[in-house]
């Protein structure tokens, strides 16, 4: 495989000095597109034999990236330089993966190829729909998803970085398409359901809906505005830089572990409530406010007690520093949505009520708390049909394109090093073996 001589961002003239007890060391300060700056420390060790620490990656950027883009102050998203509404108003998810996994949006006839990709790796491998009765009927999807993604590995030819150039069209687009697969069979299973095929003759989306809902007793009706919703979920999901399970995705696959392995470690990365499986978890405190009285006061003052484990699930980001932009399409969307189908949910009002406490109040105005991503999505999954357990599975639906395009980034990169932090050891102090020099 060629590997790619890409360019890592502008080396300023300036350099930053590194004084340790009157020694100077120079760092080089290396600049992205956007402006955002970073002190190049790759041989701090080798020359100074410190290292740095920087518990939970804040404030380390692990890699050069061209994929997505994100303003915390200003809660910019973009994918490849195109604005994340933009993306979530004009195009499909199709087109959206297509664009994080190739660099740029297809034209008409790369398109067709792509879906026809996509439709023709629609079907799982018969043998493989066996393991679904191997789980517990009350099994999680999510770890069903990631347990089949695994298994993958020992049904299709392997991509690693050795076959890359020859196989990634072919495993993207079957990953995309049979982890939809995968995700309803994983729900039909939780709720003691024949499994449904997919059709070739249903867009991405619609395939997905008739999957999980088509019934023998029962047919399934596809409502395009339902496909839409679906759409833009999918869109705003698609990728979001170095998140936890990105970084998952690059710390595996820089092992040289297969695509479908990496995948699946992406995929149980996200299922944490930290992370993808917040969606759930807003849930799961939206009701439990309403049982209490629907007191939100309360569950704000139990938030900003210290001596109390309790979060607001769905607030807070790591790098948005504002509302998060995907959250305010989010909330837009679930309003006209509900609307539409005339909806009357309590949920989303315990969630506005929730939203406007927060936000005037000043322990999350202090520490810049606003709704993030997964503040508002459940309550259109809850809209559209999505039992809860399914919640983060959408999410991973959504994500697997980012992660491809990111693994994807990473193994085609010259001089691309396998993932392996330092630490600073603290434990007991090391007796010295026998005859060892002084
Ligand atoms: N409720 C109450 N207080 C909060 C919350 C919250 N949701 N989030 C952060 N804080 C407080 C912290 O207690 C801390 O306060 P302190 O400075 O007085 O100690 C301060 O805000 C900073 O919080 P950290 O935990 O240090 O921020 P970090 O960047 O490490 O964590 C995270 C970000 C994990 C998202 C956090 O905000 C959180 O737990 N949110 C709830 C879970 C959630 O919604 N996760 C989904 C994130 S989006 C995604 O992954 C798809």
């Amino acid at each position: 495989m060629k590997k790619i001589d890409r360019k890592f961002g502008k080396k300023l003239e300036v350099d930053a000095k590194l004084d340790i007890n009157g020694h100077v060391f120079t760092l080089p300060v290396i600049e992205g597109t956007q402006g955002e700056r970073g002190l190049d420390i790759s041989k701090l060790y080798a020359e100074t034999g410190y290292v740095t620490i920087d518990q939970g990656f804040a404030n380390t950027a692990a890699c050069y990236s061209d994929i997505s883009y994100i303003d915390g102050k200003k809660g910019i998203l973009n994918y490849r330089g195109i604005p994340i509404e933009e993306l979530a108003e004009k195009h499909s998810f199709v087109e959206v993966a297509y664009l994080l996994v190739h660099g740029q949006l297809p034209n008409q006839k790369k398109l067709k190829k792509w879906s026809g990709f996509l439709t023709e790796h629609s079907l799982l491998h018969e043998d493989m729909r066996h393991f679904f009765d191997g789980f517990p009927r009350g099994a999680h999807p999510m770890h069903i998803l990631s347990t089949m993604i695994n298994a993958l590995s020992t049904f299709y030819p392997n991509v690693d970085q050795r076959s890359l150039k020859a196989d990634i069209n072919e495993t993207s687009t079957r990953l995309i398409s049979i982890v939809r697969t995968l995700a309803a069979f994983a729900y039909k299973r939780s709720v003691g359901e024949p499994i449904v095929y997919p059709k070739h003759d249903l867009s991405y989306g619609a395939n997905f809906l008739h999957m999980m809902f088509d019934s023998p007793v029962k047919p399934y009706k596809i409502d395009q505005d339902i496909v839409d919703v679906l759409n833009m979920l999918l869109v705003i999901h698609a990728d979001h830089e170095q998140n936890c399970s990105t970084t998952a995705v690059r710390v595996i696959g820089s092992a040289q572990v297969n695509l479908y392995s990496t995948i699946a470690a992406g995929v149980n990365a996200l299922s944490g409530p930290l992370h993808g499986g917040a969606n759930q978890a807003v849930m799961k405190m939206l009701r439990k406010i309403n049982k209490d009285g629907g007191n939100v006061d309360k569950y704000v003052a139990k938030a900003k007690d210290k001596n109390d484990p309790f979060r607001l699930m769905g607030f807070g980001h790591r790098v948005y520093k504002t509302y998060d932009p995907r959250a305010k399409i989010m909330k837009a969307a679930c309003h006209k949505l509900l609307k539409k189908l005339n909806i009357k949910d309590p949920l989303l009002d315990t969630a506005m009520k929730l939203e406007e406490v927060a936000l005037n109040d000043e322990y999350f105005k202090a520490r810049n708390l606003f709704p993030n991503v997964d503040f508002y999505s459940g309550i259109i999954y809850r809209a559209i049909g999505i039992p809860e357990n399914m919640f983060t599975v959408m999410f991973a639906l959504g994500r697997l394109p980012g992660w491809i395009a990111q693994w994807r980034e990473m193994v085609e990169t010259k001089n691309t090093k396998i993932a392996r932090p330092r630490q600073i050891y603290t434990g007991v102090p090391c007796k010295r073996s026998e005859g060892s020099a002084e």
